[in-house]
């Protein structure tokens, strides 16, 4: 391939990401008035956080399956007590969720990033890791990948945890109600941090985080209620998360971070569960 074309190729497809990240179209600020912020033209926002209230976002569609691609910086230095999310949620009882936490720490010490999967109200699948940069000093990709097989969570595309469809032995999986992304920094310090035991230090604030380049490839809810997906034979390379799966190199990194970073599995906590291990931990270890 010449410079020239891999030059063009690179400069269409940063267009195509600026022009998919704009927090005015895709986005509402639901709570903590000037707290939440969107900035530079729809492409940045920030969410913060003090004594008096935390601050968060939606997105303004609902989907049934997507990809969704979030930038963050989290609150630098001592950010104890405070947890900023990213995750996916339906409303009502019975609810479905797909969730990134991440819980902060006192200065020096790691953030802890907690996942989880509720499905019809259940939850009690908590994976949680610790990262291998400082999310603090620059912007990471978090993203969660959801299609009718698996859901993936990925950090600068590694995948970090896969959960897959096993409804055929009984789990139940998120797969007919539609979810919004939501995003919020708030208050936790009665759990988050160390336990509970390391509080907020309010002479610090207001702690704040930022969101870029949110970006969802998906199937939003028409106002008519109908789900509008696009077709799935569809050549369009922005395709690829209905049949995303991990190839071998996918596996491996996998493999290394849950060796690695994985701090807390559920499948893995005897004392919790005692002798009813939930049966889809009796499978691979991995996937
Ligand atoms: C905070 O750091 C301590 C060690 O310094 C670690 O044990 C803990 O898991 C970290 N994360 C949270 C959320 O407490």
């Amino acid at each position: 391939m010449s410079l020239a074309m891999l030059c063009s190729i690179l400069i269409v497809s940063t267009l195509a990401q600026l022009a998919a990240a704009d927090f005015y179209r895709d986005a509402e600020i639901t709570w903590g008035d000037q707290r939440a912020k969107i900035l530079n033209g729809g492409k940045d926002l920030t969410l913060s956080l003090d004594q008096a209230s935390g601050s968060g976002f939606q997105s303004k569609n609902e989907y049934l399956f997507g990809r969704f691609d979030m930038q963050l910086k989290l609150v630098p230095a001592n950010s104890a007590g405070t947890v900023t999310t990213f995750y996916l949620s339906s409303q009502g009882a019975g609810h479905d969720e797909i969730d990134f936490e991440f819980l902060g720490n006192s200065s020096g010490s790691p953030y802890t990033i907690h996942t989880n999967v509720f499905a019809q109200g259940k939850g009690n699948k908590e994976q949680q890791f610790q990262l291998w940069f400082d999310p603090t000093t620059s912007f990471h990709t978090y993203s969660i990948v959801w299609n009718p097989q698996r859901i993936i969570f990925l950090v600068d595309n590694s995948p970090i945890r896969v959960f897959n469809n096993q409804e055929s032995i009984g789990v139940p999986f998120p797969k007919s109600q539609h979810m919004r992304v939501y995003a919020s920094l708030w208050n936790a310090d009665d759990w988050a941090t160390q336990g509970g035991r390391v509080k907020t230090d309010w002479t610090k604030a207001p702690f704040t985080a930022n969101y870029r380049n949110f970006n969802i490839l998906g199937c939003p809810k028409s106002s008519s209620g109908s789900t509008s997906c696009g077709s799935p034979t569809s050549s369009n390379s922005n395709e690829g998360w209905r049949t995303h799966e991990l190839d071998a190199a996918g596996r491996n990194r996998l493999r290394w971070v849950q060796s690695k970073h994985m701090v807390y599995n559920y499948c893995s906590d005897k004392q919790r569960f005692a002798n009813a291990i939930p049966v889809e931990c009796k499978r691979s270890r991995f996937l």
